[in-house]
């Protein structure tokens, strides 16, 4: 007898997992012998930097990380991060208590919520967003609501817009700044107003700084720099995109030690901590690799340039990125998002991210992942030269 499998109620309210999607009809297109330019997914095109992958090589050989490495993460690995974050932010962690490992700052993004809310609470997500912020609350049974990040306000939400009753059910507040995908970075007055307005409604405060090391113009600001905001709000970090290290997984959750004690028991149920090795790793990144970092900074720079300007040649309105390796743009008029990135991949070649996948709010839009090098950057410019609308 066959046995009827149907997945849990939970599973069907989620939406798709847009870059997953994105990766399988690039992937077929490649198959068919596509000469795919792929700015779709997020993922950096550079290796890790070679000091990083030599300490990990011997700290594989080292019997004392091949046990489970269980709990917040090794003393020095966080000991590391907060003379880092002192010295970029000069915000003072206590290792002891105030910074907790994570499998990528996906898993702990995406964990939160079971830690924090429960049916029927609400949880406000920035929309457009990443998508984890949206799935990991209707996971956790609770209710998303989005709040727009509109251009004319310079991508940043506004608290005050959102009505009272929703503000009243409202447990948790999702913020990202550098932002995926507007590239938007957010002034420090910004997360002041945040932290005095989660005070006023007793909201918690998740802010994402996963591209905090990715910038243009002046560094981004943590949103632990203002004060009081360690009384209700933590902040991801990622070794993801600073580092070039999205297939390690390794980042870290840093702020109220009462959230991440009870984040901590839910990742009790599901992990056993990071790899030590990858730690050790990690920390000779935060030690050794910030000259890699501005390298990196002026790479993305270049490609920034060359792909916005190119676009604007042609008469796209691009909205040009602060910070990230993301370019949101408008999409030629007439056209939705998700028309605009299929004619762009079947016609030339191009992948790139409809922006409705990030929420109804990004409908109009389309994000390029800046994931490749300037000659096919310029190829891609040229293809898109070729399309009519
Ligand atoms: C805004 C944002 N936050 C978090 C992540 C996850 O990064 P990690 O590799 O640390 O899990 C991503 C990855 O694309 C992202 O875009």
């Amino acid at each position: 007898m066959t046995v009827k499998f149907r997945p849990s109620q939970r599973l069907s309210r989620l939406p798709p997992y847009l870059f997953a999607q994105i990766d399988r009809k690039r992937k077929v297109a490649e198959a068919k012998g596509m000469d795919i330019i792929s700015l779709g997914v997020g993922d950096p095109d550079r290796p890790t930097p070679a000091p990083i992958v030599s300490t990990a090589q011997q700290a594989l050989r080292d019997p004392r990380h091949h046990q489970y490495p269980f709990g917040a993460g090794l003393r020095e690995f966080r000991e590391v991060i907060a003379v880092w974050f002192r010295s970029r932010f000069g915000v003072s962690l206590d290792p002891e208590r105030e910074i907790f490992a994570l499998l990528g700052s996906k898993e702990g993004l995406g964990h939160l919520p079971l830690a924090v809310v429960d049916p029927g609470d609400i949880v406000l997500v920035p929309e457009p967003g990443y998508p984890v912020y949206q799935g990991a609350t209707v996971l956790a049974g609770a209710t998303p609501y989005p709040v727009p990040l509109k251009e004319s306000h310079g991508f940043l939400p506004d608290l005050h817009a959102i009505p009272s009753r929703i503000v009243r059910r409202a447990k948790l507040l999702f913020l990202n700044y550098p932002n995926n995908p507007t590239g938007a970075v957010a002034p420090l007055s910004f997360f002041r107003e945040v932290v005095a307005w989660a005070k006023r409604h007793g909201v918690l405060v998740a802010h994402d700084a996963a591209y905090s090391e990715l910038y243009f113009n002046r560094p981004p600001p943590s949103f632990l720099e203002v004060p009081g905001a360690k009384l209700l709000g933590v902040e991801f970090h990622s070794f993801s995109k600073t580092y070039n290290m999205t297939g390690w997984r390794v980042g870290w959750v840093c702020g109220n030690p009462q959230i991440l004690q009870a984040l901590a028991r839910v990742k009790d149920r599901y992990d056993s901590g990071v790899f030590q090795a990858l730690q050790v790793a990690a920390v000779a990144a935060l030690k050794a690799a910030q000259g890699t970092t501005h390298e990196m900074r002026a790479l993305y720079q270049r490609r920034r340039d060359l792909f916005v300007r190119g676009l604007q040649r042609l008469g796209w309105q691009v909205c040009e990125p602060q910070a990230t390796f993301y370019v949101w743009s408008h999409v030629p008029r007439g056209y939705t998002s998700a028309r605009c990135a299929e004619k762009l991949l079947e016609e030339v070649e191009v992948v790139c991210t409809p922006g409705r996948g990030f929420g109804p709010a990004g409908e109009g839009y389309v994000r390029f992942a800046l994931t490749v090098e300037e000659e096919r950057l310029q190829e891609a410019v040229d293809r898109i030269a070729h399309v009519t609308w």
